[in-house]
């Protein structure tokens, strides 16, 4: 399975930090916080891996990332997303890199404690379909939200005011390559974006969405308490070795 970090965005949650910068190139405790979800990928076995990035600093994630040497790759793939035309506008520049194949999907602002590769090894039996990592929160109207009956999903919603589970859909996604199809028929949202939970849906429609649930914790950085909470997080993690 391919790998893609989707890193664009104007990351306006946490100005004035990102000004000056792209919110993925801040630190998180000891690493730029981009790092941490190539880790994740690369720690699932994943090591064809293609970072989706955009704005002004684009180019310091070469400088910065080179060929992924600090992540035992032998090359690292980018692309540039022009604008902000949301996640899975993001994603669809991925379609000639994933040429064909499945790939795992993951935000450049998502930080896990313990690795995907059980969810990932599941996916590869079948690799068809969609695949969706559940984590249970305290604030889950800030997420996509599953709305279960049972064990299943009938249906996710994005950001809702009164959420129908304590469920927050996180963001690694595993799609095979009718993806792509499926984001080419998207329209944009409320806020203008393509949304990845419209893609989601899109795969629960045809009865073919998986889900699984996240060991260890689970948190995204991209406003100021979620960037303070995963740095704290980070540190307790050094702490302990690990
Ligand atoms: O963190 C998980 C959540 O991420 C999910 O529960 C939501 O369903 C999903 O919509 C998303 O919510 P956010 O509103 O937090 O996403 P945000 O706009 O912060 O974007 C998350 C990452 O996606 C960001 O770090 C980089 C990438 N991105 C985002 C946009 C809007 C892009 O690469 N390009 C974009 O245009």
């Amino acid at each position: 399975m391919k790998g893609v970090v989707l890193a664009g965005g104007t990351g306006s949650r946490l100005f004035p930090l990102t000004k000056i910068t792209n919110k993925h190139l801040l630190p998180i405790y000891d690493r730029p916080m981009i790092y941490y979800p190539i880790q994740t990928l690369v720690g699932a076995g994943i090591t064809e891996i293609l970072l989706v990035t955009g704005g002004n600093n684009a180019g310091d994630f070469l400088r910065l990332l080179g060929n992924g040497r600090d992540f035992g790759l032998r090359h690292l793939n980018y692309t540039y997303q022009e604008g902000e035309g949301g996640i899975a506008a993001a994603l669809a520049l991925a379609e000639d890199f994933a040429d064909g194949e499945p790939i795992c999907v993951i935000l450049g602002d998502n930080i896990l404690q313990k690795g995907i590769r059980p969810a990932v090894e599941k996916y590869g039996t079948k690799a068809r379909g969609g695949m969706i990592l559940l984590k249970e929160v305290p604030d889950p109207e800030r997420f996509g939200v599953p709305v279960l009956e049972g064990e299943r999903i009938v249906k996710i919603e994005e950001k809702p005011k009164a959420p129908r589970s304590r469920y927050a859909v996180i963001g690694v996604y595993m799609y095979d390559a009718r993806v792509f199809e499926i984001i080419s028929m998207l329209k944009p949202s409320g806020r203008g974006e393509l949304e990845i939970t419209d893609v989601n849906n899109q795969y629960l429609a045809w009865g073919e969405l998986d889900h699984d649930f996240v060991d260890g914790w689970w948190t995204d950085a991209g406003a100021i308490e979620s960037l303070y909470r995963a740095t704290c997080l980070i540190a307790q993690e050094r702490a302990e070795g690990r």
